[in-house]
């Protein structure tokens, strides 16, 4: 795990250079031609980490592209067995290519989706061969169950198309592409500098790993990594982790938080900061540990008494969820380690869920 999770600049670096060669302004699909101009709406089906790199990408492809998109785990789709109208692509995320689930909603929407796109680490599988258009995520063999490598070579993918469709649909000028396509490319050295926050993180997860349960919020775009975050604690740890919006804290799971209770929040400096700091106090009124994930600007800006804070580099907002998966997947990798647990084949789990 350790080693997937270092191989990120390099392999994304790669992912990223195939779908935006040097020297092109825009992002080039591989295989067949896909144009968003005739899209109404993107569905997207997966499962665990890669169900969060859907979610992440509905952000993108709604606030980027204008175009709706629904999400659904594929275990709930496939038996939900929803109504696809005209103008609707399928699209299917998975690194092993093999999941059951994930399969198995493919083939409800095979000759009703206009369109069956998968976007998969292994070109070969049974999801890519039963697919439209096969979009490899390049991340090499990923070996780890707790997926990491991969999972921000998805993020990658589905946010250079996402840019794609928005170019498509007349959305999206060439001085903002331009700004998307410098960061896109500035990207691996970014997640270098996020790397070289390990012994931080490492002491961060020292303090986490006497946790009965964590709390991970997350607003936006950065949202779905709160989800991330619990999984890969969740599934390398054994400690129980969940994710909220924080804006749901009022609603219910703010009744949970004591002085036992580490809160991580995930809050680049955007357009929502101010809405998570006043989250943040709600949970440190409360003796809520908060564990604060952020950049320069929203260090400085955070209220005082936070837990631990993590230092991000500052980023283009639309890749802060690209970024912000690298502190969740260090925490998770240390907090495993410092209690002992096998964090490359954790109890009970598989790396590919081939079966219902
Ligand atoms: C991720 O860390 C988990 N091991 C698991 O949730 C995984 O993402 C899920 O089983 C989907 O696998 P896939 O990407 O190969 O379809």
């Amino acid at each position: 795990m350790s080693k997937e999770i270092a191989e990120q600049p390099g392999v994304l670096s790669d992912a990223i250079r195939h779908y935006l060669p040097d020297g092109k302004t825009d992002i080039v699909l591989p295989g067949a031609e896909m144009a968003f101009n005739m899209v109404n709406r993107v569905i997207m089906v997966a499962c665990g980490t890669a169900f969060f790199a859907c979610l992440t990408a509905k952000y993108w492809f709604e606030q980027i592209a204008g175009l709706p998109v629904e999400v659904d785990v594929a275990s709930e789709f496939r038996y939900r067995q929803p109504p696809i109208p005209p103008g609707n692509v399928a699209l299917f995320v998975s690194q092993s290519g093999e999941t059951a689930d994930t399969l198995a909603a493919l083939r409800y929407c095979a000759g009703k989706a206009d369109r069956i796109v998968s976007v998969v680490n292994v070109a070969e599988s049974s999801i890519a061969r039963e697919s439209d258009l096969v979009l490899p995520i390049h991340a090499g063999i990923e070996i780890g169950v707790a997926s990491t490598k991969a999972f921000t070579c998805q993020l990658s993918i589905l946010l250079m198309l996402a840019l794609k469709a928005a170019r498509d649909r007349g959305r999206m000028p060439d001085a903002d592409m331009a700004e998307h396509i410098q960061a896109l490319r500035a990207l691996p050295s970014t997640i270098n500098t996020a790397l070289a926050q390990g012994d931080t993180i490492r002491k961060a997860a020292q303090r986490l790993s006497q946790a009965r349960d964590v709390l991970f919020l997350g607003r936006g775009r950065i949202y779905p990594l709160a989800h991330e975050g619990a999984l890969k604690l969740k599934e390398t740890s054994y400690i129980h982790a969940e994710a909220y919006a924080s804006g749901e804290l009022k609603h219910g799971p703010i009744a949970l938080v004591d002085k036992h209770m580490p809160v991580v929040v995930m809050a680049p400096r955007d357009e929502l900061f101010g809405k998570i700091v006043s989250n943040m106090q709600e949970v440190m009124a409360r003796k809520g540990k908060v564990i604060l994930i952020s950049d320069e600007a929203g260090i400085k800006a955070a209220p005082d008494g936070v837990w631990s804070t993590i230092r991000m580099p500052t980023i283009y907002p639309n890749l802060a969820p690209i970024l912000y998966a690298i502190p969740v997947q260090l925490l998770a990798y240390h907090t495993a380690v410092a209690r002992g647990t096998d964090v490359d084949q954790p109890r009970n789990l598989a790396k590919s869920v081939t079966v219902e």
